[in-house]
């Protein structure tokens, strides 16, 4: 598909991953807004990447429907929805008092937010140009990591409603892509003991995810997630027992 001209809203655009889309897009010539829940933040990023900042958070419905509203007023249409925002909670499930509140924030805003925000911005994208929607997962949609017992559930329930979506919007000429990035070297993976493995820079992850999207190739597994995708089809056990070796996570 075209990746130029376009009115692009890129969520959690302040920071990383989402960060780098946004500075690419950018260099294509699309309009490009970005959100996050810090202002100052969001502001310094919007201003370094030439972007323009809604201060937004994605797990707030009246926020999501005011930022919509915004790109409505200025720029009278959406083309692409990027939903990069996310977060990643490594805890001790037993052993953290506050487990619960954990676990419902980061579904809120790893699983519902993102497809929330998707049904509220398709009626504003159907009279756009050449409509698409990026879901931004994780290689760990294929393996569940340890140390984080819900987040790999909430990337795995992505990957599965992307496939479903990328089903039924096409009826609606909406193409629905997902990005599934190996480990990558942004704030989220900071302090994150990756052992031998070395974190992607996410300039090549981003890079990836364009080359793909011109092709039309729906599930982009950047860089070491081509790897889990195989392993995790051929040896799951086995992978899964290196992912524990690696990385613990455990108190076995
Ligand atoms: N880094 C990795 O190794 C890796 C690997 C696979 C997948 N991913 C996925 O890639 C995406 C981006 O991660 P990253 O590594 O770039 O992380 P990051 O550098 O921490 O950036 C996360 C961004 O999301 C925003 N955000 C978080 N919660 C939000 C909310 N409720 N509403 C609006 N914005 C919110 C943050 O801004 P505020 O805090 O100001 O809201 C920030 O802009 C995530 O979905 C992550 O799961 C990352």
């Amino acid at each position: 598909m075209m990746l130029e001209n376009k009115v692009v809203l890129v969520t959690g655009g302040s920071s990383g991953i989402g960060a780098e889309i946004a500075r690419q897009f950018r260099a294509l010539g699309n309009d490009v807004v970005i959100c996050g829940r810090n202002a100052e933040k969001l502001a310094a990023a919007a201003a370094k990447l030439d972007a323009h900042p809604i201060r937004c958070d994605v797990a707030n419905v009246d926020e999501c429907r005011q930022m919509l509203d915004e790109i409505d007023m200025q720029f009278g249409r959406l083309d692409i929805l990027v939903n990069c925002a996310g977060i990643m909670l490594m805890y001790d499930f037993h052993a953290q008092a506050d487990t619960p509140d954990r676990l419902q924030r980061e579904i809120e805003i790893n699983a519902i937010a993102p497809l929330r925000l998707t049904h509220m911005a398709l009626p504003h994208m159907l009279e756009g140009w050449e409509p698409a929607i990026v879901f931004v997962s994780s290689g760990l949609a294929y393996i569940p990591f340890p140390a984080t017992p819900v987040y790999s559930g909430t990337k795995a329930l992505i990957h599965h409603s992307s496939m479903a979506l990328r089903h039924q919007l096409e009826g609606y000429g909406v193409k629905v892509f997902e990005l599934l990035p190996p480990v990558t070297d942004t704030p989220l993976a900071e302090g994150m003991d990756t052992g031998s493995f070395k974190k992607t820079p996410p300039a090549d992850v981003v890079a990836e995810l364009i080359s793909a999207m011109r092709k039309d190739r729906f599930e982009i597994a950047a860089g070491a997630s081509k790897q889990l995708r195989l392993m995790s089809r051929i040896a799951p056990a086995f992978l899964f027992r290196q992912m524990v070796k690696q990385f613990g996570g455990g108190n076995r």
